[in-house]
């Protein structure tokens, strides 16, 4: 079986830049071309959304992945991937903001009041944002056990997410419904695990 080492470390993470990268410059090349589509700012909005999302999956799949390959190197680019999480969710926002209302902020509450999922995915966000601002190591040191408190928050952003993007679809809902399940199994994988962190923590 493939052994990953420290050594290798230097070479996932140039992947995982490379995976969050590459999409972006896509996305700008589609618009660019036009070829993001009859309406490019939804096409945007939904790209982004997604790959917010794809994030946060990924994300949680590291430890999971980490544990049963025994890699464990790979929990050492969790902050990389998340910080991903926190730059297409911004992405996103910024999009919808800007693009989609045109910075009329008077708009921003009735658009919330036809779409209230929209505040489904500013909850969301805002953890997203605390998360990003502490995951630096000096706040993480100052923070002590509240870090790790502040950080279980991502409980609730993998169960908020999922519920924003089911909420905003029309029609589809297979793929909605399957990002909900396999993001509550994520973390339901992890409940046994921290209640054992926790006894052996007493
Ligand atoms: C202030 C925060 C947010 C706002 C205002 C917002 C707004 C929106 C809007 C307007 C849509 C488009 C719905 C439509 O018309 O089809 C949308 C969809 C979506 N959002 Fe968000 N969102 C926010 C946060 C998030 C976060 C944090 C995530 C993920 C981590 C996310 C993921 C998605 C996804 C996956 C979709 C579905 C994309 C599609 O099918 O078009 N959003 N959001």
């Amino acid at each position: 079986m493939l052994r990953l080492t420290a050594k290798h470390l230097i070479w996932l993470k140039i992947l995982f830049h490379l995976i969050g990268l590459v999409p972006l410059l896509l996305l700008v090349w589609s618009v660019q071309t036009g070829r993001a589509g009859g309406d490019p700012v939804q096409y945007i909005i939904h790209f982004t959304g997604m790959g917010a999302l794809n994030a946060l999956v990924a994300t949680l799949l590291v430890s999971p992945i980490a544990k049963a390959l025994k890699w464990g190197v790979l929990l050492q680019t969790r902050r990389l991937v998340g910080l991903y999480v926190f730059a297409y969710a911004s992405l996103h926002i910024a999009a919808f903001l800007s693009l989609d209302l045109l910075f009329a902020w008077e708009l921003f509450f009735s658009e919330v009041v036809k779409r209230p999922y929209i505040v489904l995915g500013a909850m969301a966000y805002l953890i997203i944002s605390a998360l990003a601002i502490t995951s630096f190591k000096a706040l993480m040191r100052k923070l002590g056990r509240r870090w790790q408190t502040l950080h279980s928050g991502i409980y609730l952003v993998g169960l908020l997410a999922p519920i924003h993007f089911y909420w905003s679809v029309k029609s589809e809902v297979i793929e909605p419904t399957l990002y909900l399940v396999g993001l509550i199994l994520l973390l339901l994988w992890r409940l046994p695990r921290r209640k054992k962190t926790t006894l052996v923590g007493q």
